[in-house]
């Protein structure tokens, strides 16, 4: 550590593995955290930025039950996807960790059994909802109802996702429960509560007196709103079996409650961490002057303000947050991500369709983050940013100064000639970029950054050294030299929003890797005289209309399939009795012959042998079958249908058909061997 460094503990939300990663995670948390983690590095802090996977979500063994496989395949499974995106993607945790590991389960069980000797439990038996079919408990994502503040009709047992209220199962009205559908019974069971009403008081003098100022207004006001309300103690137990095991007597069939266990993730992989790099855990969550950041959605924010901070403080042996920057949320295209409906951009598979390009989306989703309201991405934003600012303003200002470089000098850098103030404006961008950052502002931030390039462009611009290179050689070795400088700290002032152009760009300019975040404030020189730089390549490169198509057909097909899935069957018709139903003459047949009926886009001509004879029908399938493949076709005929004229053709019967979801028509098939020609349906 260096004089004036410090030493911070950040974290990212756990993700939960019950699916990969999509553009709103990263937008509201792992982008941003990225970022300033890697400010804090590169300005000499001492950092640990822990991660890792949440593991005992209740959607977890509800989703491996309904893919027929184990919890663990499904952990394990999301966990290996979502360590790598985040690698690929060059998010820098010192640890991605996961609530599975021993070490984890040991941290949280201690954890808990600390609290429950120090007498900070209130231990309570209650009558709980209760699902006798599935013989299961039903508390958190096992049942949802209609939330009593705001009348939301899929509230779940632990939230209300529609009016952010937390809520217990018994406080939902009309009930129901996700496993089996069944309107739950009550039955008693014993739980263990922290009671955060007697932490009412601190939470108050802490955030909301003490942090009224540097939070963010939609975490302090969040926070307030919920001390006003009146915090009532929260049951840290559930009836399940999966999770950690509730490790104290008389807790048989009983794990931690998921939103237990899951922040202590946090400190078990700094433990993780520590051990592996040969470090000592304790000073990163001990020491009053280590400065713990939590990154997070805003769905996450009473957990780390309210839950978190009262376990942390009835604990007694850890330090409390400095600041919770949570987000907002970032919608798709106008419509709420979700991972259920398929409506994501998912890492994954952005990383394939677009190799190479991870700092295009790193740049859009900081240049448009959801930081004080919701906000959209669309495809079309994500073009733009690339082609206008990124390939139009950064990578343009770099190519020219690289080209031009190599043109005049072969590429060695040029004496300064000249005396341009450029050199000096330099100076401010490291303290006007920091300054964003450590208010959480990085919108504001990487537009800072861009503006370090637009000086860059402007600053060639009104000095046109390729219109002086022949006149004038001895001022435009000055230019250059500028240019040059503004090159190399963008190089450095880049890296934590573009890691991977940073890398290219120094390696383009062979810059000394030393050189620092602050050296760009107070050196004048990056690039010496003399310097040689190597061969150019493309930081960015535009992206077409046809690829960003692409990418809303994809959507598009997923809005399609969805509609598909949720579509209503019609409602009932009026009752018809036995009687109206036997006169119906419904019989097995074969298609024999088809042709297209002239002049009519929707009717074939065909002849069907219904057993008792072979008969003219016409039929309305003409947009959704060729006549040559439906030859030979089994179906079901109605045969005592009245007899109609049709375009002059008479039609003595009717195919029955129907449809798919997607609107395909398709015959009513009865398929089954040995049905002859003729056979009566009833
Ligand atoms: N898995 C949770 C979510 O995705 C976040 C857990 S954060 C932690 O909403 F603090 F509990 F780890
Ligand atoms: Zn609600």
């Amino acid at each position: 550590m260096t004089q004036n460094s410090k030493r911070y503990t950040i974290t990212a939300a756990l993700p939960y593995t019950n699916g990969p990663i999509h553009i709103g995670h990263l937008a509201g948390v792992y982008v941003p955290a990225d970022i300033y983690a890697r400010y804090l590095r590169l300005t000499g802090n001492d950092v640990a930025f822990m991660c890792g996977s949440d593991e005992h979500g209740v959607a977890i063994p509800m989703r491996a039950k309904k893919e027929g496989v184990s919890p663990q395949d499904i952990i394990d499974k999301y966990h290996g996807m979502i360590k790598k995106s985040f690698e690929d993607f060059g998010i820098s945790f010192d640890n991605y960790s996961r609530t599975s590991a021993e070490i984890h389960h040991k941290t949280a069980s201690d954890f808990f059994k600390k609290l429950y000797e120090a007498g900070e439990f209130v231990e309570e038996t209650s009558e709980q909802l209760y699902d006798a079919e599935a013989d299961q408990f039903l508390a958190d994502r096992f049942v949802t109802g209609t939330c009593p503040k705001c009348g939301h009709e899929e509230a779940y047992g632990d939230q209300c996702e529609n009016c952010g209220s937390s809520l217990s199962g018994t406080e939902l009205i009309n009930p129901k429960s996700t496993i089996t559908g069944n309107t739950p019974t009550l039955k008693q069971t014993k739980h263990w509560f922290l009671p955060l009403d007697k932490y009412s008081d601190f939470l108050n003098e802490w955030i909301v007196e003490g942090h009224k100022n540097d939070w963010k207004p939609n975490v302090h006001g969040q926070v307030k709103s919920w001390i006003d309300d009146g915090l009532r103690p929260r049951a840290v137990t559930r009836d399940l079996d999966w999770g950690i095991p509730v490790p104290v007597e008389g807790a048989e069939g009983k794990v931690l409650y998921v939103w237990f266990d899951a922040p202590i993730g946090y400190i078990s992989a700094t433990k993780e961490w520590a051990a592996r790099e040969g470090k000592n855990w304790e000073p990163y969550w001990k020491d009053k002057d280590t400065k713990l950041v939590h990154f997070i959605g805003k769905d996450n924010i009473v957990f780390h303000c309210i839950i978190f901070p009262s376990m942390l403080k009835a604990h007694g042996d850890f330090i409390l947050p400095d600041n919770v920057p949570a987000n907002e949320f970032l919608n798709l295209e106008g419509n709420k991500l979700s991972t259920s409906k398929n409506w994501a951009v998912w890492l994954h598979e952005y990383l394939e369709d677009f190799p190479g390009k991870e700092d295009v989306l790193r740049y859009t989703l900081t240049a448009n983050a959801p930081e004080t309201k919701d906000n959209d991405f669309t495809w079309k934003d994500f073009q733009t940013r690339n082609n206008s600012e990124l390939v139009a303003i950064l990578g343009n200002f770099i190519n020219r100064v690289v080209v031009l470089t190599h043109k005049y000098y072969n590429g060695i850098i040029p004496e300064n000639t000249g005396d341009y103030e450029e050199l000096k404006q330099i100076q401010h961008f490291p303290a006007v970029i920091a300054s964003s950052i450590e208010r959480y502002r990085f919108r504001e931030a990487s537009q800072e950054l861009m503006n370090l390039a637009r000086l860059g462009n402007q600053f060639l611009q009104a000095n046109e050294p390729w219109k002086k290179i022949k006149e004038n050689p001895e001022e435009v070795k000055g230019i250059m030299y500028v240019a040059l400088q503004i090159a190399a700290a963008i190089a450095v002032l880049s890296e934590p929003f573009l890691p991977f152009t940073s890398k290219k760009l120094k390696h383009i300019l062979a810059l000394d890797t030393d050189l620092g975040w602050n050296d760009i404030s107070q050196k004048e020189e990056f690039l010496p005289a003399g310097h040689s730089i190597n061969e150019g390549e493309l930081l960015f490169a535009k992206i077409e209309d046809k690829e960003i198509q692409a990418q809303l057909d994809k959507l598009e097909a997923t809005k399609k399939a969805n509609e598909a899935a949720h579509k209503k069957a019609a409602p009932q018709k009026d009752i018809a009795t036995f009687d109206d139903f036997t006169k119906l003459d419904i019989r097995v047949g074969t298609i024999v012959e088809a042709e297209k009926m002239p002049k009519a886009k929707k009717l074939l001509v065909l002849k069907v042998d219904t057993g008792l004879d072979t008969r003219t029908i016409v039929s309305g399938i003409a947009e959704s079958f060729a006549p040559e493949e439906i030859i030979g076709k089994k179906v079901t005929v109605l045969i005592n249908l009245a007899p109609r004229k049709l375009r002059g053709v008479e039609s003595e019967g009717m195919i029955l058909m129907t449809e798919t979801p997607e609107g395909k028509l398709v015959f009513v098939n009865p398929d089954e061997k040995g049905v002859n020609n003729g056979a009566t349906i009833n």
